[in-house]
């Protein structure tokens, strides 16, 4: 196959990136995503702030136009993300009581599940909700504050009713080797499989740079979440850096993933170098101009 979105096909991966509506106006960058990726997850535009501004008032255009331009390629959609402690309108950080949270979490998750329901087939429902670092502690959020550590759980359970075809997702970062975060992560799903709680994968984001690099046990990683029973996804990927060292790196990736029956896809954070979020940086697989780089070479060839 010659375009990463085939070669994953070949492998029964989907190959996604992440997209921004406001560069589906820009011929080079719509003709290299229509041709080389199979899967988009919209880069902001589901976040909370963005479809939620205002209490129980949507406004989904921006995603809209990004899961219309999708589904007309024929690409599948990933949903990014519902429960985070980022990009949150204003309301929600001053909601009053844990019931009022609570039904702001609920009616959030439903609204938006059921706006998009059987057009996602993975949902991030909760986003980052462990600290950084050797503590495996719960981060500060309007829901851990309020409603304790049972929100993952509720969470969960509303998203599966609202769409019960999407696969459900905990996503985090730092979490891509063996670690302390990724233990707290790990412990999680395990005490959510155990009450049978409906989780059915655990998303890698993999913002790899030089003070965090890939992982040596990355692959191991992944298979021991995988032998918890969840599908697992390579959900944010990029890999500071450049030429034959950056190459290599993305290569390691893609055969992690590949050597895991249930790593079912890999989305990069981003088309092209010139629109990453990394400022400055060079993390992904096109160049500013578009140019595949070796990156995109060693990736093609790993896959
Ligand atoms: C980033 C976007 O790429 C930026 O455009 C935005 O300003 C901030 O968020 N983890 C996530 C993503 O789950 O949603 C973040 O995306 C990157 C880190």
């Amino acid at each position: 196959a010659d375009t990463l979105g085939a070669a994953a096909a070949e492998r029964g991966r989907y190959f996604g990136a992440a997209v921004a509506a406001n560069h589906l106006g820009e011929a080079p960058y719509v003709s290299t995503l229509d041709t080389e990726f199979t899967s988009v997850t919209p880069e902001n535009e589901m976040k909370w702030d963005a479809v939620e501004p205002t209490r129980d008032t949507f406004t989904f255009g921006s995603a809209d136009r990004i899961v219309d331009h999708a589904r007309s390629k024929g690409m599948k959609v990933r949903g990014h993300t519902l429960v985070w402690h980022s990009q949150l309108p204003g309301w929600v950080s001053g909601l009053g009581t844990a019931d009022d949270a609570r039904s702001a979490m609920n009616n959030h998750i439903t609204k938006v599940m059921q706006h998009y329901k059987g057009r996602i087939h993975s949902w991030d429902v909760v986003n980052e909700a462990f600290q950084d670092g050797e503590s495996g502690a719960r981060r500060s959020s309007p829901f851990q504050d309020k409603l304790g550590d049972g929100y993952i759980e509720e969470a969960f359970r509303t998203a599966r009713a609202a769409d019960p075809a999407a696969k459900l997702c905990y996503n985090d970062y730092n979490t891509d080797g063996i670690n302390a975060k990724s233990n707290a992560v790990y412990n999680l799903v395990k005490e959510l499989k155990a009450r049978n709680a409906p989780i059915d994968c655990v998303g890698f984001q993999s913002h790899f740079n030089s003070a965090s690099p890939v992982p040596s046990d990355y692959k191991e990683n992944l298979r021991r979440f995988v032998d918890l029973g969840v599908d697992v996804q390579i959900t944010e990927l990029d890999i500071e850096g450049s030429g034959t060292a950056q190459a290599d790196n993305y290569s390691n990736v893609v055969r992690s993933c590949l050597a895991i029956a249930r790593c079912t896809g890999i989305t990069v954070w981003g088309v092209t170098d010139k629109y990453s979020w990394r400022p400055g940086g060079t993390p992904l697989l096109f160049d500013d101009n578009y140019n595949k780089k070796p990156a995109y070479d060693a990736t093609l060839t790993a896959l």
